[in-house]
């Protein structure tokens, strides 16, 4: 064991200075955010205590805890030796490999005993269960593995991985030796990996012989080896995973991880945390901007660790030795946040998972839950959208009971979604709103505290440290309760938030701070904040349709769409119009397609769905036309494909496609307006 483990227990700020209001927490870091962040930083271990709380000589560059030393792998890991050795750190479970799976592919099981076994096998998934000191002692084996291959403090290496432990371990070895890792969504193709080693200039791409995806083999190495032939910035090692799936050809650059992780093991290697001055990067997420490029969002280090620290308390009322399940990938924001970093510095247990919510049947979340004793769930409305439309008995066949609360964010949570889950859960369903830039909630409800009780169609209000108003976007003034206007964050921005732009300080600001004040930060999202304080998103600024000079969010149509109880979800989309500038047009997913089989039927469900748009937005907001698909396009993490629908809509080119996840979903769009 490393010889730094100090007697650091996970430790919450003493009870005296747990406040009983949310107001209170939230005035104290607003008014004086300094010693409100300074309370919160005793949360983690530091090495070397901050000399200045918040530098914000320089905004809209903010830097916090300046000179202070800390390692977040530590703060995740070696930190909880002393407490909770024997815990479960991670349970890992997943519906991809089944026996089926096995029958095809035996090499499977001897995949897992070279990669540290711990593995139970049942008839339709497999689990690993991982102790904090497993856990200790994985990272240990990975990141001298990484060490012994040259990487060192500030190189970049990617990280391209389905949900499976090693991408965790991957994560936790570079925040110990302090690399800056670049996780790439499983779902992106050879040139998207290509342009992010070309921005990240990375020496290591990790990645694994084979993902899987519905019982579909995706060849990951194969897609490595074409990303790297197309990268200019070529990395000088490919580390694979080898999970006895796919046989590949090893090319020179190859290492195979399961024997370097022999060597580390049987040298019982130990490798010291490099510590870290907070400002410094620990990971780079690249997410898509305005123009073709994407944009590699900066997380700090020591700031990071304290805000999702402190979010694990306060917003999510986590406990240590309790279990969260965040149901994302790890490509994504709320995968680094969620299933990673935070449950792990709150000396949780975290469930990550392989595997869709319906397969092998649309009650496997529920079972995972219950076999797991899960806390507190975290997904996006989506998933939940898909399970709504399967036969209800799937949820209540499962002792749910130990669920504490169900946090969504990512996309409008609608109504009758969330309904649906209070109907059989009879826990709060919370929606909350955050952005890859900002790592954790922007908005939220916060279900320990009682000041501000939930409201049902809100994510919520301004959560401590974000000085959030919705502004004029013109002149920048705030707009009056009921009025519609951006969201915006007066810098500094908190703890754990974007920092800048990797390599690129101009494409921060213009992204981001070049409204009228250029101390606010835009978010892009339009929202309202009503007459109790509680705020409503109504979807991105590029994402708004103009009608007759009448901006209308395509989300609030959608929302009042789908209050027709047929509906299981629509996306409405802005197609031009010579006369009125822009029309909106609804693509209608119902929950039985059969019923749009008939003339009669379908004019009935078209006239209701008018019906309930102009009811909610007036006449001015009416579809054009209403069209029934059978599935929406979409990104695996569940977003709407609006841009792509939208072009189809325009008989145009969809454009790029690469993070399409279910492309017959675009002969859906296509048939149904052959269908009209
Ligand atoms: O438009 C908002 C929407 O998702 C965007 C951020 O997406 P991403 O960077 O992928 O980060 C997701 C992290 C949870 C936002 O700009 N969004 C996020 N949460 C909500 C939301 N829209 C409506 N309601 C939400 N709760």
């Amino acid at each position: 064991m490393s010889d730094t483990i100090k007697n650091q227990a996970a430790t919450q700020p003493s009870q005296t200075t747990q406040p009983s209001s949310f107001a209170d927490i939230y005035n104290a870091s607003i008014n004086n955010p300094e010693q409100f962040w300074a309370e919160q930083a005793k949360r983690i271990y530091w090495h070397k205590e901050p000399e200045q709380i918040l530098d914000d000589s320089n905004l809209p560059f903010a830097k916090w805890y300046v000179g202070g030393e800390t390692n977040l792998c530590y703060n995740c890991v070696d930190r909880h030796i002393p407490d909770r050795a024997e815990q479960d750190a991670f349970v890992w479970l997943s519906s991809e490999i089944n026996q089926e799976l096995i029958q095809t592919f035996p090499a499977v099981v001897d995949a897992f005993k070279d990669l540290g076994n711990n593995v139970e096998f049942y008839t339709d998934y497999t689990k690993r269960r991982l102790t904090y000191n497993d856990l200790y002692k994985e990272v240990n084996y990975f990141a001298d593995v990484l060490q012994r291959h040259g990487i060192e403090k500030g190189d970049r290496v990617i990280i391209y991985m389905p949900m499976i432990l090693e991408a965790a371990y991957a994560m936790l070895a570079c925040a110990r030796i302090g690399a800056v890792h670049s996780v790439v969504f499983g779902g992106f193709a050879a040139h998207n990996l290509a342009i992010r080693m070309d921005d990240a200039e990375a020496k290591m791409v990790i990645t694994v012989d084979s993902g899987l995806r519905g019982g579909k083999v995706i060849n990951y190495k194969n897609l490595v080896d074409k990303g790297v032939e197309q990268a200019n910035v070529k990395p000088e090692h490919v580390l694979v995973v080898n999970r006895g799936i796919l046989p590949y050809e090893p090319k020179d650059k190859d290492i195979d991880y399961a024997s370097q992780r022999r060597i580390s093991c049987d040298a019982n290697a130990v490798v010291e945390p490099v510590w870290l001055e907070s400002n410094e990067p620990s990971y780079l997420l690249y997410t898509s901007g305005t123009t073709g490029t994407p944009k590699g969002v900066q997380r700090d280090t020591g700031g990071h660790a304290v805000a999702l620290t402190t979010s694990m308390d306060y917003i999510y009322d986590g406990k240590a030795g309790e279990t969260f399940w965040a149901i994302s990938d790890i490509g994504w924001a709320v995968g680094h946040s969620y299933t990673i970093y935070a449950p792990l510095l709150a000396g949780m247990t975290s469930v990550m998972y392989e595997g869709l919510p319906h397969r092998p049947n649309p009650g496997i979340w529920w079972r995972i839950v219950e076999a797991n004793k899960v806390n507190i769930l975290f997904t996006a409305p989506t998933g939940v959208r898909m399970l709504k439309k399967q036969d209800e008995t799937w949820m209540t066949r499962y002792d749910v009971s130990s669920v504490k609360s169900f946090f969504l964010a990512g996309e409008p949570l609608d109504e009758s979604t969330a309904n649906w889950l209070t109907k059989h859960l009879n826990v709060p369903i919370l929606d909350h709103y955050w952005q890859t830039e900002s790592g954790w909630p922007i908005l939220s409800n916060t279900p320990k505290f009682n000041d501000k009780p939930h409201k049902k169609g809100s994510p919520g209000f301004p959560m401590y440290g974000y000085d959030a108003q919705v502004i004029h976007e013109d002149t920048g003034e705030p707009c009056a309760a009921g009025e519609k206007g951006l969201l915006a964050i007066r810098a500094p921005l908190p703890p754990g938030c974007l920092t800048t732009v990797w390599r690129n300080d101009k494409r921060f600001i213009d992204s981001y701070f070049s409204l009228t004040d250029s101390n606010q930060y835009s978010t892009s999202d339009y929202a309202v904040v009503d007459e109790d304080g509680y705020f409503h998103i109504l979807g991105r600024t590029d994402d708004v349709i103009n009608v007759a000079g009448h901006r209308i969010g395509t989300q609030e149509i959608e929302e009042a769409i789908s209050t027709h109880p047929e509906m299981a979800e629509c996306a409405v989309v802005g197609i031009q119009d010579e006369l009125k500038g822009e029309l909106p047009i609804a693509f209608c997913v119902l929950k039985d397609h059969e019923q749009v089989t008939t003339t009669e039927n379908r004019f009935r469900i078209e006239q209701q769905v008018i019906g309930a748009v102009v009811k909610s937005l007036g006449g001015i907001a009416r579809p054009a036309a209403i069209y029934f698909p059978q599935a929406l396009p979409k990104t695996r993490s569940g977003k709407i494909l609006r841009r792509a629908i939208r072009a189809l809509a325009e008989g145009k080119e969809t454009g790029d496609m690469s993070t399409l996840d279910n492309p017959v979903a675009i002969d859906a769009i296509k048939q149904s307006m052959k269908d009209y």
